[in-house]
């Protein structure tokens, strides 16, 4: 049931986290939801100092509507406002928000909230999540990545200079508002590089989704992100912190994030994942797990949403990089392979065994 009356979400899907207050979070998904942010926020947050986190980007598009409806509520808002782009998880970032924040002189009674992509969502979740051993935060993704994996779930974290999200937080937001207009801003690309990850979810158990996707899906974008903020939901209040199902999201991520670290981050992240999914189905296929035609399905989609399906890079360059994931265990890593279509699964190998997955899933033949 929805908390909004004057705002009218299509939908919302609520994260329900029983065991610690304040016992999970909606997600109202609906077009034009960022001029009714004031009204929203209030319903969970009486209105107090509230920073805007967002970036040079967003800022010129979306701040100030939701700054307008903030204010209209009685929200004092500060707004703080860092360069696009992944240098911004950053240490030095992260300071000078928190910095910023403790400047403001706002407290465990405030709020931040962090309007952006994964990028600002990442960082003002963390800066949240450390700020005076942690304050309340809302979600208000902009880019299809972010509305359908990052904002969802309490992911927090910055990068090391030794790999991405190295330091971080569990800290989930008390509201995510979704709000699909802003996906008529976004580039192409940066489209297509969300397109990935909604493909993984129906790669990963939902077939109503891969039905979906396979019509057009410019005009059912809500829809469409229901369905994986659904999914999303389901694995986060099953293993909130990642130690067990919640893993299948990372399907096409452990060879995704070797691709994206071989390339120097010029192959961008929904591209990696693209390409990381095709190679774990490939190697499921050449193992006798998982059939041709569930390839043929998935390089179908990924083309079709304008995603690569072929990888730059040799087994031995991206095994050596995979070897930093943080999926591995000891001696052991557990992968993501696809059985078939809506049905992956996680199976648990010796790290060495995956040298030969990278391998098959890169022979064509
Ligand atoms: N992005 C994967 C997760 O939230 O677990």
């Amino acid at each position: 049931m929805s908390h909004f009356e004057s705002a009218t979400p299509s939908s919302v899907v609520r994260v329900s986290l029983p065991s610690k207050p304040p016992f999970g979070y909606d997600i109202p998904i609906g077009r034009g939801l960022r001029h009714c942010a004031g009204e929203m926020i209030a319903a969970v947050h009486k209105p107090c100092r509230a920073l805007l986190l967002t970036d040079d980007t967003v800022e010129v598009l979306y701040a100030d509507d939701v700054t307008a409806s903030l204010a209209k509520i009685g929200f004092s808002v500060v707004r703080h406002v860092v360069p696009h782009g992944e240098a911004s998880k950053s240490a030095g970032t992260l300071f000078s928000l928190l910095e910023a924040m403790a400047k403001e002189h706002m407290t465990r009674s405030d709020l931040l909230i962090a309007l952006g992509g994964g990028v600002v969502g990442d960082l003002g979740g963390f800066a949240s999540a450390v700020y005076q051993r942690g304050i309340p935060f809302v979600q208000i993704p902009t880019t299809l990545l972010a509305m359908v994996d990052a904002s969802v779930g309490g992911k927090t974290a910055i990068d090391l200079e030794a790999g991405k999200n190295l330091v971080g937080a569990f800290h989930q937001p008390s509201l995510v508002i979704c709000d699909p207009d802003c996906l008529s801003t976004l580039p192409a690309n940066v489209f297509s590089d969300g397109m990935a990850e909604v493909i993984k979810y129906a790669f990963i158990n939902d077939k109503v989704l891969f039905e979906a996707l396979l019509r057009e899906v410019h005009d059912c974008m809500e829809e469409i992100i229901r369905l994986c903020v659904e999914d999303k939901r389901a694995l986060v209040e099953t293993d909130e912190t990642d130690v067990g199902a919640r893993q299948l999201l990372n399907l096409g991520h452990t060879v995704g994030h070797a691709i994206e670290a071989c390339s120097d981050f010029t192959i961008s992240h929904g591209s990696a994942v693209a390409e990381g999914m095709v190679i774990i189905t490939r190697a499921a296929v050449k193992m006798g797990i998982c059939e041709a035609k569930t390839l043929s399905s998935l390089v179908a989609l990924l083309v079709k949403y304008g995603l690569p399906t072929e990888c730059p890079f040799t087994a031995e360059q991206l095994y050596a990089v995979a070897l930093s994931d943080k999926k591995r265990a000891g001696g052991t890593i557990t992968l993501v392979v696809p059985f078939g279509v809506a049905d992956s699964r996680l199976v648990t190998v010796p790290v060495d065994a995956l040298e030969g997955y990278i391998r098959a899933g890169l022979a064509e033949d």
